[in-house]
């Protein structure tokens, strides 16, 4: 057997897990009529399958009516979802993975307008800020249902096979009660700690006397709130100690922190360019202090640092949860001696952001996560060794390199820049994101493995493609910064890419137009305000940066708002004029004829990128197919026709902004999607 700590098996109770390695509870928002169905169970059987030890299954799936969900959770309060969770269970069991369900109360973490209408719940009347209702304060009557329900509930999971159950106590309905800031009860749930802690200990032997002494129970609980007269280290080490104490929960599952605000919530679960495991320590105070099984997940991204965690005696069970939907093989690769060919979570957040913003978690740079039932995460050969020539080296066209050598075709990549990444590269120029070069990097290196050719600081001519003989051609070429939103005066602003890349200096006094919402407005708007000058970011949106996301939002503003900045929302910039040293800019409203003039040294604008299509216009003609793409083959997943032109040498596509501006996920996607049937 190997002597890698990560790989030795634990024991917990009468539950062998093969490995120290587990996923904690993250709701992808994959069920469909609050279900576990097909999607669900293909999530989590490749990681069971690839040898992960525990999968904790939902998150936050939902033990009452009243509990809503805030982004598709398991309805865990209706029968119907028995017969789900066993398929789901089977599953995983089948490759010798056990399987866990997080369940939950929200509390005042959800809104009455969801669901059945119910009023949100809660041990006060404080609204929670991320969710903003106001909730009604808990009667008796509205306790002691919640009790039958949470017991209801874990007998259900137990009829459904799973393993265990995990309560979660950070930020939900259970800890609300323990936290003073959100319990303003009288006795007997109210006031001492004895009483905050009342419902916790009614909820688990309500539990316990239904699924009985074997059925493993553990929870995830906030040991430390971060917040001025929260749950305290010194309240939250009590608690800790009498959970231990109490006999009643199998296993402690460390948080360190509060999640009433996206601020909070990011400093929780950190994104990219945060500290690494930054509640490690942590976690392994509490595993000190009660000597109980100890889990903890808090962006240990990295087969390293998840070794530390437990060899180091920290931590029983290490999560790996984003680091999983990167690449669920973590535990096969590790097992095969296979470490360097992990994909890497770089910690870009779109999964968690997504749950809100768009409906489902996907990984920025693993398309198939999500997708197991028509995306492979590893593709197969192909049956004819094709010759694939891929022009760009952008996010897109090194997937598609990756893609096709994989596919054991030859392939050549031109990319005119010195260096592979395209926008990836410039994005990743910021400290606080400089991990984004990972996407690049992983793909570059399985490249070098299968001797992909790359031509870079060519600017490939249709010659030079052509004189390659290819059976396919791909153009990835990008698209180049869009600036033109403006009646007049558009030959004097400047893109933000511009500002990002370096190529203009910033001004003093700077307008940010930004209605692209994405990353790269507020990207420039950081390095032109910590350049020292005053930046107005402006937009016509409700919002700004709506495609940044709540989370990866965090990070911006802590920047910002320390710098000379001001944001103004719902104005639209008509026309830049010269006036002397200064440019003036003409500011409207969508919502009134209402105008104004204001004076800046710089106006900056974030509007998307045009297409570089020149070469995929010239290849159009002599391609086989005309450059159309099958739309319905490659959504279904079948190989693109030959098409019409039986003169044509080669087949041509396009991917990526090179069709329109979009962003990483969509342009890796496009390659995918397109190459593994090629
Ligand atoms: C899409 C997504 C949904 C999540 N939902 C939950 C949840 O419902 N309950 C929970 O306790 N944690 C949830 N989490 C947090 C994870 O369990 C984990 O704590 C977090 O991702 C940090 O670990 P990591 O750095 O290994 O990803 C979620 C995470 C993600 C990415
Ligand atoms: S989107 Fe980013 S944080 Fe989420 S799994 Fe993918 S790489 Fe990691």
């Amino acid at each position: 057997m190997s002597n890698d700590p990560l790989m030795q098996p634990y024991r917990l109770k009468h539950l062998t897990l093969r490995n120290r390695i587990m996923t904690t509870a993250h709701e992808p928002a994959y069920p469909e009529d609050g279900m576990p169905k097909d999607r669900y169970r293909a999530y989590h059987e490749i990681r069971a399958k690839a040898g992960v030890a525990l999968t904790m299954t939902a998150g936050s799936a939902a033990v009452s009516r009243n509990s809503p969900p805030v982004f598709n959770n398991i309805l865990a309060y209706k029968d119907e979802v028995v017969p789900w969770i066993r398929r789901l269970t089977d599953a995983c069991h089948e490759h010798g993975c056990a399987v866990m369900i997080q369940l939950t109360h929200l509390g005042r973490r959800t809104h009455w307008a969801k669901g059945d209408w119910l009023s949100a719940v809660s041990p006060s009347h404080q609204r929670e800020a991320a969710h903003r209702a106001f909730p009604k304060q808990l009667e008796d009557w509205d306790i002691a249902r919640i009790i039958t329900d949470y017991a209801d509930a874990a007998e259900r999971m137990k009829a459904g096979g799973m393993d265990g159950i995990e309560l979660q106590a950070y930020g939900h309905l259970m800890d609300q009660f323990w936290s003073p800031l959100t319990n303003t009860l009288d006795g007997p749930y109210g006031g001492d700690l004895d009483n905050r802690l009342r419902f916790t200990w009614d909820v688990l032997d309500a539990i316990r006397a239904r699924v009985g002494d074997e059925f493993i129970i553990g929870i995830r609980y906030t040991a430390d709130e971060t917040l001025e007269g929260g749950i305290s280290v010194a309240e939250g080490l009590e608690i800790s100690r009498r959970l231990a104490d109490s006999g009643k929960v199998d296993f402690l599952n460390v948080i360190r922190g509060h999640i009433d605000t996206d601020a909070g919530l990011t400093d929780v679960i950190p994104v990219q360019g945060m500290a690494s495991a930054p509640h490690l320590d942590f976690a392994g105070t509490i595993r000190r202090e009660t000597g109980m099984p100890t889990f903890h997940a808090a962006r240990i991204p990295d087969v390293a640092t998840a070794r530390h965690a437990v060899s180091s005696g920290l931590l029983d069970m290490v999560g790996m949860t984003r680091a999983h939907m990167a690449d669920p093989m973590i535990v096969q690769k590790i097992i095969e001696g296979r470490e360097h060919d992990i994909r890497p979570c770089v910690g870009a957040n779109y999964c968690l952001d997504r749950i809100y913003a768009a409906g489902d978690a996907l990984c920025l740079h693993n398309p198939a996560t999500g997708r197991e039932l028509t995306m492979p995460h590893e593709v197969t050969p192909a049956s004819v060794r094709k010759k694939v020539v891929i022009v760009g080296a952008g996010p897109a066209g090194v997937e598609a390199a990756r893609v096709a050598a994989e596919r054991g075709h030859d392939v050549t990549v031109f990319e005119a820049q010195p260096d592979p990444g395209g926008q990836i590269r410039l994005t990743a120029q910021s400290p606080r994101r400089r991990e984004m070069i990972g996407i690049i990097d992983w793909r570059m290196a399985q490249c070098a493995a299968r001797d992909v050719v790359f031509h870079f600081n060519t600017y490939a001519e249709a010659e030079d493609v052509i004189a390659l003989n290819p059976d396919v051609v791909i153009i990835a070429t990008g698209g180049l910064p869009h600036t033109e939103v403006c009646a007049t005066g558009n030959a004097y602003v400047v893109s933000s890419w511009d500002i990002i890349a370096g190529d203009v200096k910033p001004g003093t006094r700077v307008l940010v137009y930004d209605d692209a919402g994405d990353h790269a407005g507020l990207q420039a708007a950081e390095i032109i305000a910590k350049s020292g000058a005053h930046v107005e970011i402006m937009t016509p949106d409700r919002s700004f940066a709506p495609d940044v996301m709540a989370m990866n939002l965090v990070p911006y503003m802590r920047s910002l708002q320390a710098l000379d900045t001001r944001f103004t929302v719902t104005y639209r910039l008509h026309d830049v004029e010269k006036s002397g040293n200064m440019l003036t800019a003409v500011i409207g409203t969508d919502y009134s004829n209402h105008l104004e003039r204001r004076d800046f040294d710089q106006v900056v604008v974030n509007h998307g990128t045009l297409p570089m299509d020149e070469l995929y216009f010239e290849l159009k003609p002599q391609s086989r197919n005309l450059g159309a793409l099958d739309q319905d083959a490659f959504v279904e997943g079948r190989p693109q026709p030959d098409g019409p032109n039986a003169e044509g040498r080669f087949s041509l596509y396009r991917i990526g902004d090179a069709v329109a501006a979009r962003n990483t996920h969509a342009a890796i996607y496009d390659a995918l999607r397109l190459l593994k049937d090629i």
